[in-house]
């Protein structure tokens, strides 16, 4: 039994069966044992999975086109990257946006696990780049302009998982049995959770003739509306992208979908065994891109765009930066390149998958 394990053990015993939103942030953000916050290896080849950033350097590049675009109506611009993972993204971006004579004047990263912070800050503290690379404690305090850029972090917000039967809503927890093994369990729904479901009930009914038959089990991140709220809370001028695997509401909240979208990942394979080695192994969601549209729209942010993965790299000119990766390389790099570029944008691999959503102010 590992220590995030023996930990949970005995919190349930003690308080009673733990609601799974908060499993899920136990798990992954748990001081030193969490996930994200452990020695583990996460991202690449030798971890559990791999993020658009991590192929190659086709993802950062683009972006970075997309990023000068809008900033050359900025003028003077920052940007903020929240949960940077490996720092890859953040280094290949700023290199990329360095060719395109297009850096910002700071580059701030606000990233949930401290471990994953000190790699970044080993990464990113040598690429003598001239800009100041900070990492916040807390979303800015002051105002400022420019773009925030957040790749794979919606999915690992902590959600409530729920079911709906004939008899009511449950929360969703896990428990333990005799043997000190987790188990589901299910606590009566917070007054919150049942609005949340009430009002998603509604608008699927009213907009989309969606009626779920029983038992219909599934999660909602009620996170999103304070998190937008403070991203936007300083931001007097400029754009964010948020770039995930997701769904809008209809078809996130589809009848056949009755069973969510929470999966596990660990050494590039998927599962459903969510209570399976806590802190050993991630737990992730889909996106509900509605929802995030609607939270964004409540705290005053415009919905520029929402596309697949595929169309976004490509008006972003990811064409222009395969040719230029191209010149000069040896045939082994033009396989790479082709393997990356197939993995981006392939319907089957990432290309509709991944949605991204700019939204500005
Ligand atoms: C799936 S990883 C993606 C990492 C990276 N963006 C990439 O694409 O490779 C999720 C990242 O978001 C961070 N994270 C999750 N929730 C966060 C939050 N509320 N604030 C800041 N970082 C967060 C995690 O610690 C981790 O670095």
């Amino acid at each position: 039994m590992n220590p995030l394990q023996q930990q949970l053990i005995s919190d349930i015993r003690t308080n009673g069966p733990l609601p799974f939103v908060d499993y899920m942030e136990y798990c992954l953000y748990a001081p030193g044992y969490g996930y994200y916050d452990s020695d583990k290896t996460i991202f690449g080849a030798t971890g559990d999975f791999v993020t658009a950033p991590e192929l190659g350097k086709l993802f950062a590049g683009t972006l970075a086109r997309s990023i000068a675009d809008t900033a050359s109506r900025l003028g003077s611009y920052e940007l903020l990257e929240i949960g940077a993972g490996s720092g890859k993204l953040a280094l290949d971006l700023l290199q990329a946006l360095q060719q395109l004579n297009s850096l910002p004047s700071r580059y701030r990263i606000l990233e949930k696990s401290k471990t994953l912070r000190q790699r970044q800050q080993t990464l990113l503290n040598q690429t003598g780049l001239p800009l100041s690379i900070e990492w916040l404690d807390d979303f800015p305090s002051q105002p400022w302009r420019g773009t925030i850029i957040a790749n794979e972090v919606l999915d690992a917000l902590p959600v409530e998982n729920f079911r709906v039967t004939a008899s009511g809503l449950d929360r969703l927890a896990v428990s333990v049995n005799k043997n000190n093994q987790l188990k589901w369990d299910a606590l009566p729904a917070t007054p919150e959770l049942t609005e949340a479901v009430r009002q998603l009930q509604q608008t699927l009914s009213e907009q989309h003739a969606i009626e779920w038959s029983s038992p219909y089990t599934s999660e909602i991140c009620l996170g999103l509306t304070s998190l937008l709220a403070n991203l936007k809370k300083n931001l007097t001028s400029g754009q964010l992208l948020f770039i995930d695997y997701g769904y809008l509401r209809h078809e996130f909240y589809h009848p056949q979908r009755h069973m969510g979208t929470l999966v596990s990942h660990t050494g590039h394979q998927g599962h459903f065994d969510l209570l399976a080695n806590p802190g050993a192994q991630d737990i992730t969601a889909f996106v509900d891109f509605s929802a995030v549209m609607d939270a964004a729209e409540a705290c005053g942010l415009n919905v520029d765009a929402f596309q697949t993965q595929a169309n976004f790299l490509i008006t972003a000119g990811i064409e222009q930066v395969m040719q230029d990766a191209l010149l000069g390389g040896s045939t082994q790099t033009a396989m790479m390149l082709s393997h990356e570029m197939k993995q981006l944008m392939l319907p089957g691999e990432m290309g509709e998958k991944f949605k991204v959503l700019q939204l500005s102010c």
